[in-house]
């Protein structure tokens, strides 16, 4: 764990910054089971397939019947085992959609729970908020907010309705940094799919752009505080990869640049994934590159042949996100643990959590 003048990394409980060179192990995965929401193809039918493959029980949540039933099919008889993946249509945009979506996925699962939950559906519809249209209409026309629906309503349904399952998974318990994966058979696991766009500017789109910041705020608050509900999140933030969410003019500008591919995506997920170790990290994915560590502690980029060069496409983010941090996040992630450790001492616990209450919530300890 990183040190800093605040301490407060001894409270947050985030695993280290990652260290790619350490092995993990698919077979982490066997016998867990993963929802995995837009599992259809791109990123999440890699996912699924990587996954089922390694003996995990897949759930595909997608709106593409066609693609999702197709797939789901095409495991169970390369696996040769019938709970190895499951589709149910699920728009991710609608509550009860996804409610369906996971109260298949516990009825799917061969020991009743949820494992991990992967909040991948994603879109990048047509942009047109800085277009307005027709400046002279005696009536401006409302923006499409499909992209938002998807990318940010969406991840957020399937985050609460992870916050409400995980917890509940028959035989896990809470995650820890100090777990042994190999042994760790049941897990509580997040994963968000962030972006590129999520860390810097995102040019003419501004909506996707938008949604996919909104992503990455989700994942850094939860973080904070998520090993409390005892729930281990992580995200992955991949630069422009070849799927079908990437529009043609896109793919033209970069031609010649360099696209990820979507094996690294899928390599940065299930490291996620298969290690209970990991909790609140961030892993970006772009283009494979050969680099070389300078004197300074710098990486630099170097031909493929170079001496004591290694070749990667996987990049930690956000390592030292807590060094900085202001006075008011760290007095309410310190109150939060009081409170937590606090549990069993009845009439004090109660005083302090009416105490956090009035300070972050602006009520009494008492939700309506
Ligand atoms: N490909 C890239 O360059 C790239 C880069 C960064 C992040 N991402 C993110 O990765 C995720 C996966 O994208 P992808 O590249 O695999 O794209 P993709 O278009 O191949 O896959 C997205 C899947 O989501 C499904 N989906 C769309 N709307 C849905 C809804 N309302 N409910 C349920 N499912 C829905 C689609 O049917 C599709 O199967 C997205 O969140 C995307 O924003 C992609």
């Amino acid at each position: 764990m990183t040190s800093n003048s605040t301490g407060l990394s001894a409270y947050i409980k985030q695993s280290p910054p990652l260290d790619f060179s350490i092995p993990y192990d698919d077979a982490w995965v066997k016998d867990r089971t993963i929802v995995v929401t837009g599992g259809a193809s791109g990123f999440g039918a890699g996912f699924v397939r990587r996954w089922a493959a390694n003996g995990a029980t897949v759930i595909i949540g997608d709106v593409n019947v066609e693609k999702g039933d197709a797939l789901a099919r095409a495991i169970r008889k390369e696996t040769g085992r019938d709970r190895a993946a499951h589709f149910v249509h699920c728009d991710v945009t609608n509550w009860q959609s996804q409610v369906n979506l996971f109260k298949e996925a516990v009825k799917w699962s061969p020991h009743g729970g949820i494992d991990t939950v992967v909040a991948n559906a994603g879109i990048q519809a047509n942009d047109r908020l800085q277009q307005p249209g027709d400046l002279g209409a005696a009536e401006p026309q409302p923006p499409n907010f499909a992209t938002m629906d998807v990318n940010v309503t969406g991840v957020l349904y399937t985050t609460h309705l992870a916050y409400y399952w995980l917890p509940k998974n028959p035989g896990s318990k809470p995650c820890n940094m100090n777990s042994v994966p190999d042994k760790q058979t049941r897990d509580r696991n997040l994963v968000l799919l962030g972006s590129i766009a999520s860390l810097a500017p995102i040019a003419a789109a501004p909506l996707y752009g938008a949604s996919k910041h909104a992503v990455l705020g989700l994942f850094r608050s939860l973080r904070s505080t998520s090993h409390m509900e005892g729930i281990r999140v992580n995200i992955v933030l991949p630069y422009f990869i070849d799927t079908a969410i990437v529009p043609p003019m896109a793919k033209l500008l970069l031609a010649g640049g360099g696209m990820g591919k979507v094996e690294d995506v899928v390599e940065a997920a299930t490291r996620l994934v298969a290690d209970t170790r990991i909790l609140g990290r961030g892993i970006v994915v772009g283009p494979k590159v050969t680099i070389k560590q300078d004197e300074s502690g710098e990486f630099k980029l170097v031909n493929k042949d170079t001496e004591g060069s290694t070749e990667t496409a996987l990049w930690e983010a956000y390592a030292d996100d807590w060094e900085e941090v202001d006075a008011f996040d760290r007095r309410v992630v310190k109150l939060l643990n009081a409170v937590e450790q606090a549990r069993g001492w009845v009439g004090w616990a109660t005083d302090i959590a009416k105490l956090v209450g009035y300070q972050v919530f602006g009520y009494g300890g008492e939700r309506s």
